[in-house]
């Protein structure tokens, strides 16, 4: 038995649209099916090459379409055929519009989860395991710590005051410029919530380090892996937490 062209065409589609499903359903591990979407409309239009490479097989495929349109005996069927396409594809398109899916809603994230790993310096710092390397002498050398602390504070009031203010209240006097604006490093809602890891991250790379989810205004916390030496970040950041009084987090020992 000959099995009509376009029947041949509707099982090979289907077939094809089978082996794309197979490894979803039986590996677990399902192709996207926007992909497989484009797959699909590729193998459509290669059996159609296919069919079609001959008059005499193109007009078999199609002479099913040809005669619902052309044949006054299939006025009927026709009639039925015509109103029922369109009221489809409105049927389909009303689908689309409640998809239950919210579109992301675009509020900024104050403290975005930091990268793996940070390029500075010439060197490849892992944020996991990273620690401010002058934290030792807090308990080991008190007096250079302090020293330290000091040093950390002339590197505030030359490059960071102006922004997060004088008493790191975040009241600098560009501050009321800015959207976001600068934090205020007091209280416990800020970098007492943070490693130190994470102060330098964002010291070394700044608004322009952050990634998308800090949006969507534009940060303007400079990069200052130019600016500042190494030792120099490890200080501000021992001195902003000197200053306020807070303790940076750490991994439980
Ligand atoms: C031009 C203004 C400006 C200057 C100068 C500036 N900052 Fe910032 N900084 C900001 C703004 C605005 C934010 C808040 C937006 C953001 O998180 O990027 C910020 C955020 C930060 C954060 C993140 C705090 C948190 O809770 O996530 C740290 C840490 C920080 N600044 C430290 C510094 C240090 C240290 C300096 C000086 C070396 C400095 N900043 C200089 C504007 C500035």
């Amino acid at each position: 038995m000959k099995i009509p062209k376009p029947l041949q065409f509707i099982m090979l589609a289907v077939v094809f649209y089978g082996l794309l499903k197979i490894p979803g359903l039986l590996l677990g591990n399902p192709i996207p099916q926007s992909v497989i979407f484009m797959y699909m409309l590729f193998i459509v239009i290669t059996i159609l090459l296919v069919m079609t490479s001959t008059d005499e097989s193109a007009k078999e495929l199609f002479s099913p379409i040809r005669a619902l349109v052309e044949d006054p005996s299939k006025k009927f069927l026709r009639n039925i055929v015509f109103a029922a396409v369109p009221l489809l594809a409105g049927y389909a398109a009303y689908g689309f519009t409640d998809t239950g899916v919210e579109p992301p809603s675009g509020l900024r994230s104050v403290h975005p989860a930091p990268p793996e790993a940070l390029k500075a310096y010439g060197k490849t710092f892992v944020l996991s395991a990273l620690e401010n390397p002058l934290r030792r002498l807090e308990k080991e050398n008190p007096d250079g710590f302090r020293k330290l602390v000091e040093e950390g504070g002339e590197v505030y009031f030359r490059d960071c005051f102006f922004c997060h203010g004088s008493k790191l209240d975040g009241g600098g006097h560009y501050a009321h410029a800015m959207s976001p604006p600068p934090l205020s490093f007091k209280g416990s809602d800020t970098i007492a919530q943070l490693q130190e890891s994470y102060l330098f991250w964002r010291i070394v790379k700044g608004g322009p380090g952050l990634p998308r989810e800090a949006g969507p205004s534009e940060s303007s916390m400079p990069a200052w892996e130019d600016k500042l030496a190494e030792d120099e970040v490890w200080k501000v950041v021992l001195f902003l937490y000197d200053y306020t009084g807070n303790r940076p987090r750490s991994w439980g020992k």
